[in-house]
């Protein structure tokens, strides 16, 4: 059977796509594999959110021209948001590619290769074989058709949990809860790219969470662009073939609307937290990203707080500290009211005294269109306050096809976008320092991922094993679990530097006593006291416990 390579760009539902069209393909007979080179099939999952993001993948594709040259029969697929955003543009521009596939037309992929596979056999020319499944401008289709239709749920059911992969990189797991986003800020392409927001049925949620656990996942994230912004309606639910369908998201209607116990007709995203609680409970960490300002409502402060297993950590991008720039960007909220979510959030989750600070990280654009001196002064003011742990700054990048892009000229020069990102890193790495120092001292359960990178130097080991892995630009939340398999270092002698997380998020490292120890340790939540900081690592020691 034809090798694989798959090369994930973008965020943690490219990374979670992969996965599971990484497990489809193997579960058909492809062998999957880490090495491009000798490779028969070569996938790129895509971002489009950025410029810089789709050039990684268009200076792939450059390369691969000469690679073809001499393997004629090499197919090449371009998948995920940049195949849905760039459409039949992108194979006439790069006749290299013969497959291109949607994020949302992902379940058609084994035919489409299939297809590829053979007829390319069959070609041995330069021109490619263009075959292409998309959801096209229809995408934003009416809700009954969207969910009838919805045939994309399967390849989240048919997600393989291995019991084999005890590794710690499959200890942490991303589960989807909502697909797409109704938001439409005006410099974002993911509204396009990813469709209309669509719920997942909670008992489909439950349940993956619980094939994860089985097999040896003690933490899960949950996936959403609006993922507080989950509601599902019981009884509009469509059954099809048996499988209860997604549901077209509609408007969130605000905290006060605490309907769903009563009667079960609606679970909302407080519920959905607290059913997974409940119902998996060795599922040790659960978390969400990402979170909207705006809508989120006290009944999930509360669930928060009262599930000793439900992470203290937010991830609730701001974008901007200016009104007059949030209302461009149609957020739909004030600094003002973000401010004033963060307090809240604050007051019900932050409780250093008993180990659980409440950390809170963001996301920032500098530079949009018509963005002042002043505007970018409110922006670093909402630095100062929100005291994020770490903060994703990302200069505007104009996409083609946005509201932004079309109507709002990008008026502020590269050299002072690069200016105010440059400052604006400077300025959260600040803050990020000193919010570790205030760390020192306080002890944390911590999830145990792996050797640390300075460990991985120290002993020479070769970051090789991490490659299929590696994303090449994070967007929002944390890092991904990519902890290399500790086996590689057992001929380490002495002590080994290991490196884990914190429920809030922090990043801190400690030594076990030698390899063995290390190895031990791997998955395991365990009490450490941090004892340093320095820049934005902490360093802690392991307790007896
Ligand atoms: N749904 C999430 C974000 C998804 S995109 C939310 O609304 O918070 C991830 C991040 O990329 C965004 O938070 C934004 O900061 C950044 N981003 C999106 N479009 C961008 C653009 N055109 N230029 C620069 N950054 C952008
Ligand atoms: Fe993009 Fe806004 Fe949707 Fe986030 S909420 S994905 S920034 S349109
Ligand atoms: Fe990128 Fe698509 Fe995610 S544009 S950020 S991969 S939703």
């Amino acid at each position: 059977m034809p090798r694989v390579y798959l090369e994930t760009f973008g965020c943690q539902m490219n990374e979670l796509d992969s996965e599971l069209v990484a497990g489809r393909l193997a579960q058909l007979g492809y062998t999957m594999t880490r090495e491009p080179d000798g490779a028969d099939v070569m996938l790129y999952n895509t971002c489009s959110v950025r410029e810089q993001a789709e050039q990684k993948v268009w200076s792939r594709l450059g390369e691969l021209k000469k690679t073809k040259k001499g393997k004629p029969e090499l197919v090449v697929g371009v998948l995920g948001c940049m195949a849905e955003r760039d459409g039949a543009d992108l194979m006439k521009r790069m006749p290299v590619v013969d497959i291109m596939c949607g994020p949302g037309e992902l379940d058609k992929l084994p035919e489409l290769l299939d297809n590829a596979v053979r007829t390319r056999a069959s070609l041995l020319g330069s021109e490619s074989v263009n075959l292409a499944a998309l959801q096209g401008n229809t995408s934003r289709r009416s809700g009954t058709l969207a969910a009838a239709e919805d045939q994309l749920e399967l390849l989240d059911l048919s997600r393989t949990v291995s019991p084999v992969d005890t590794d710690a990189s499959h200890r942490s797991a991303y589960v989807r809860i909502t697909r797409g986003c109704n938001k439409f800020c005006t410099y974002c392409v993911v509204p396009f790219t990813r469709g209309a927001e669509i719920h997942r049925p909670p008992e489909h949620i439950v349940e993956e969470c619980k094939r994860l656990a089985d097999a040896g996942v003690v933490e899960v994230t949950l996936l959403g662009q609006t993922v507080n912004h989950y509601r599902f309606e019981h009884g509009a639910s469509v059954s099809v073939g048996g499988v209860t369908q997604p549901q077209k998201g509609r408007t969130y209607k605000g905290s006060h609307h605490r309907d769903a116990f009563a009667g079960q007709s609606v679970t909302t995203f407080a519920d959905l937290l607290h059913l997974i609680h409940e119902k998996v409970p060795t599922i040790q960490r659960l978390r969400f990203v990402t979170s909207y300002p705006r809508d989120f409502g006290n009944d999930v402060l509360e669930v928060i707080r009262d599930s000793p297993r439900i992470c203290r950590y937010l991830h609730v991008p701001a974008q901007s500290g200016s009104d007059t720039v949030l209302k461009r960007m149609n957020r739909g909220y004030t600094v003002g009211e973000y401010l004033e979510f963060l307090d809240r959030a604050r007051q019900f989750l932050d409780q250093p005294e008993i180990g659980r600070p409440l950390m809170l990280s963001g996301d920032i654009i500098v530079g949009f269109p018509g963005e002042t001196d002043e505007d970018y002064e409110g922006t670093v003011d909402l630095l100062e306050k929100s005291r994020y742990k770490n903060c994703f700054i990302f200069k505007y990048s104009p996409r083609p096809g946005t509201v932004a892009y079309d109507k709002i000229p990008d008026t502020v020069p590269d050299p002072i976008k690069r200016e105010r990102n440059n400052h604006l890193l400077a300025v959260q790495k600040r803050i990020g320092e000193a919010l570790g120092r205030e760390q020192v001292g306080q002890t944390f359960d911590v999830l145990v991922e792996g050797l640390s990178q300075k460990q991985l130097k120290a002993s020479g080991l070769s970051q090789g094993a991490r490659k299929p892995r590696t994303i090449e630009v994070t967007i929002g939340g944390s890092a991904v679990a990519t902890a290399p398999i500790v086996d590689e270092a057992e001929h380490v002698e002495g002590p080994v530097q290991v490196t884990g997380r914190s429920d809030g998020d922090l990043i801190i490292h400690f030594e076990a006593r030698d390899a063995a120890e290390a190895k031990s340790l791997i998955g395991r939540i365990v009490p450490v006291e941090v004892v340093s900081a320095s820049g934005l690592s902490l360093g802690g020691r392991l307790l007896p416990g």
